[in-house]
This record gives structure tokens, C-alpha cells and sequence, in this order.
């Protein structure tokens, strides 16, 4: 089994760059089942979730050649098996995201219930109410959602919360309605935003994406796209908080710096430079850490994808923070293993009280969702001897050679072989 280990203590020098944003590939992937022709993606990141998406997307029956950083998917000479299975919704929720799609395109779709996830329950009412309102009909048998209609019509629908992938789902779907719809209260995600812009190059008419408000007139027919993925922020957050809790000073290359600002107000908060060069970021930190305190929200507020690495950042401040996870209700599952290493923090519900410790200790740890390794991973950066991170497929989903990038900032950091059975 992989694993990542570091020797810490060392401070981040040089160039680290920047991949293309998962979470704005795996929509867009999904968009290209909406029309028949062949769509090309750029700078899409050799990721893991995104080989579980060229899989689901060819058990559907399409063709898809990855050759990363470019992906091509057309239809097959076979038709399309409009049916996602469970086996692959399980290794990925965002699997669901060819739901819409499907239902829109072929009339029809049978998409495996993702069930819950190390983070929380992560239900998709939300999904399964907007399809509703354009008009499917949804019923859920031996733990699949089956979805039906001839075709979608156009609709009114208001989100109860901000979901992501829910606001992506319905956006696609509607693409292919038969006239206009209105999404109402939707994620304001970059993410979302940028799958609107596909959907454009695609022929639809998509006005609002990245707003509250959405609004999409469907057409017949939708063209194939040719599409480069913006830049990757958590990808870059994360390169950021490593720095700040290393020390340093490195160019964060190709780093989306609009769509980090809530990250980059807390970081300069805590006494850390950051400045926009070309199109980049400069990180660096020369004082110690200050604490502050920050509380996750759908965008623009603080992002959950970077609440584990902020974590590690807080525990080698000079004092104490507290921060509010508000998205996911178990979003803390790295605090028993950043306490491994010498960290100094208590949960209670959804707060985390993190009293910065002067030097955390390696330590061999595990990781058990993406955002969490990531997190041990800056923890290892700044601690004292070897961290030994476990069950390294977790960051494999999200992380293109993380190892490599940081070892190229001066990290002593490598992939190593080790026992499968915990220590
Ligand atoms: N929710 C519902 N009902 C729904 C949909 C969502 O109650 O129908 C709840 C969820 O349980 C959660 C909250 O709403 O408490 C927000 O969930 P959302 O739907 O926005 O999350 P998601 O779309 O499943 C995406 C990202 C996640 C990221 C979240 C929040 C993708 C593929 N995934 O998930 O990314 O944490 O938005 O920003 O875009 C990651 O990359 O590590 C990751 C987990």
C-alpha cells in the first residue's frame, strides 16, 4: 500500500504549479453526455475520481480516451446504457451528476443512491425535487433512483440550501428542457459558474451561473465543446496553507487568487504575505502564526474543502482559534489523528477549539477522506522527525503528485511502499 512520508521542519522555496479544478472537470465531464459529437476538456488533472468518471462514463457506452492533461469523450457506435451502478457511485458521489444528463438526453436514468460518505449523510432530496419540478418521474427501488420523462419542460425551482452538485445537476437537465427555467437560491461556486459556461458553448442559454439566480433556456439539441478547466483553488489553497505552516516563499503558479479571497483574507490574517503576481499567488511568511478563528459557508464564504488544512495551519499558531465547520456534520475526522501528533484540540459539535501548540511531532497517521490527508500532509510539513501518512488513495482523488510538487519547493517528502496492515 502507498503512503506519503515527510521529514518537517523544512521552510517552502521556489515554484509550485497549479492543475486544473476537479470539481469543475467532473461536471463538465458529465456535460458531454448531452450531445453526440466529440468534446474535448484541457488541463484536466490525472486524478483518481476522474479515471472513476471515464469509467462510468464508458459503462454508459461512450468513448473516452483520457490523455491527461487532455480528455476526449464521444458517443460510442453502441447506444447508451442510460444506468450508473453502484459499484462505481460508491468509490464517488459526484457519480450522480450524470443523472440530470441522462434523464434529459435519453428520457431516462437509473443512478445508484450514493448513500453516505466519511464526511456526513450527504442526502440529494434537493436533486430529485428539482428533476421533479421539470417534470420526471422519480421513484427509488433496490437502492437506485429511477427517473423518468419523455421530456423536460422548463420550471421555477427554489433550492431549500446552497448544494453544488444539485445546482449542477439541474442546470444540465435543463439545458435540454423544453423552454426556460429558473433556479432559484443556487450555489455560487466557481465551479458552478464555469459549468455554465460549457453549457453556453454547447448552445444552451445560461445566464446567472456563479449568482443566486439561474437562468436557462433549453434547445433541442446541444453542439460538443472544446473547453479548458480553470485552475484548481483548493488545490491552491491547500499549496498556501502549506507554505504559511512551513515558512517561506514561493509563487503559487496558476492560482485562481478572485475565487480564493475568503481563503486569502483569513491567511493574511494570520501574518502570512500573499500577493498577486502574474497569475500566480506569492505566499510567504517570515513571523509566527497568529490564531484566527474562521467558520465554513458556500462560497463566497470559506470554503469546507479547506477547513482540515486550515486546521493544521491553526494548531502551530501562537494561541487559540476556533473553527465552525457549517456544510458537513462530520468534517473533523483529522482531529484524532492531528492529536497523534501533538496537536492541542477539542471538538464540541460542529466547533473546534484548536490551542497551537509550539511544535507538533511526526507521527504515522491515517487518512480518511481527501481533504483530511491533506491536512496530515501540512501537519507532516511542520512537524518535528518522519510523518508517515496512510491510505494515500484519498489524496489520489484530489491531488495530482502532490508529493512530487511539494518536493519541488524543498519539502522532504516521497511515496513509499508500507505494510497494508496498520501500525
Ligand atoms: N445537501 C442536502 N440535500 C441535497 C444536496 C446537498 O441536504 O440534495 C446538503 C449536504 O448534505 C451538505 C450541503 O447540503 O450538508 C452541501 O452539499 P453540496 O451538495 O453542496 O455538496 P456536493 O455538491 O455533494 C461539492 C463538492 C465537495 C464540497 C461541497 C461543498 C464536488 C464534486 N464536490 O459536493 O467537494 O465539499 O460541494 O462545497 O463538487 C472535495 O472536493 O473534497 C469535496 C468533498
Amino acid at each position: 500500500m502507498d503512503a506519503v512520508r515527510i521529514r518537517g521542519s523544512r521552510r517552502l522555496n521556489g515554484r509550485i504549479p497549479v492543475g486544473g479544478a476537479k470539481n469543475a472537470a467532473l461536471p463538465i465531464l458529465c456535460a458531454t453526455l448531452l450531445s453526440d459529437g466529440e468534446s474535448l476538456l484541457r488541463r484536466v488533472p490525472r486524478l483518481r475520481d476522474i479515471e472513476t468518471t471515464a469509467a462510468l462514463l464508458r459503462f454508459l457506452g461512450r468513448n473516452v480516451e483520457v490523455a491527461t492533461p487532455e480528455v476526449r469523450v464521444a458517443a460510442a457506435s453502441s447506444p447508451v446504457r442510460p444506468e450508473a451502478p453502484y459499484e462505481l457511485v460508491r468509490q464517488m458521489r459526484a457519480s450522480v451528476l450524470v443523472l440530470g444528463p441522462l434523464l434529459a438526453r435519453f428520457g431516462r436514468a437509473k443512478v445508484s443512491l450514493p448513500g453516505g460518505c466519511a464526511i456526513g449523510a450527504r442526502p440529494i432530496d434537493q436533486h430529485l425535487q428539482g428533476l421533479q419540478a421539470l417534470g420526471a418521474k422519480i421513484r427509488v427501488e433496490h437502492g437506485y433512483v429511477i427517473a423518468e420523462a419523455p421530456r423536460l419542460r422548463g420550471a421555477e425551482i427554489v433550492f431549500d440550501l446552497s448544494t453544488v452538485t444539485g445546482t449542477e445537476n439541474l442546470m444540465m437537465a435543463a439545458a435540454l428542457a423544453r423552454g426556460r427555467t429558473t433556479l432559484v437560491n443556487c450555489a455560487r461556486e466557481p465551479e458552478v459558474e464555469e459549468l455554465g459556461k460549457v453549457l453556453n458553448k454547447m448552445g444552451a442559454a445560461v445566464e446567472g451561473a456563479g449568482t443566486a439566480t439561474i437562468h436557462i433556456t433549453g434547445r433541442d439539441e446541444l453542439e460538443p465543446f472544446d473547453h479548458a478547466i480553470i485552475s484548481d483553488r483548493i488545490e491552491a489553497g491547500t499549496f498556501m496553507a502549506a507554505i504559511a505552516a512551513a515558512g517561506g516563499n514561493v509563487l503559487v503558479e496558476h492560482a485562481p487568487f478572485d475565487d480564493l479571497e475568503p481563503v486569502i483574507v483569513k491567511l493574511r490574517q494570520t501574518g502570512v504575505g500573499i500577493e498577486r503576481e502574474g497569475d500566480g499567488i506569492r505566499v510567504w511568511r517570515e513571523q509566527p502564526i497568529r490564531p484566527v478563528d474562521v467558520t465554513t459557508a458556500p462560497h463566497p464564504g470559506f470554503p469546507t474543502d479547506m477547513q482540515a488544512q486550515f486546521m493544521a495551519l491553526m494548531c502551530v499558531a501562537e494561541g487559540r482559534s476556533v473553527l465552525t465547520e457549517t456544510i458537513f456534520e462530520n468534517r473533523f475526522m483529522h482531529v484524532p489523528e492531528l492529536l497523534r501528533m501533538g496537536a492541542d484540540i477539542e471538538t464540541r459539535n460542529n466547533t473546534a477549539i484548536v490551542q497551537g501548540v509550539g511544535a507538533l511531532s511526526g507521527a504515522s497517521v491515517m487518512a480518511t477522506d481527501l481533504r483530511a490527508s491533506a491536512s496530515l500532509v501540512i501537519a507532516g510539513l511542520v512537524a518535528e522527525g518522519e510523518t508517515v501518512v496512510r491510505r494515500v488513495y484519498h489524496l489520489d482523488r484530489g491531488y495530482e503528485a502532490i508529493e512530487k510538487k511539494l518536493a519541488g519547493v524543498g519539502a522532504d517528502i516521497e511515496r513509499v511502499r508500507v505494510d497494508a496492515r496498520p501500525p
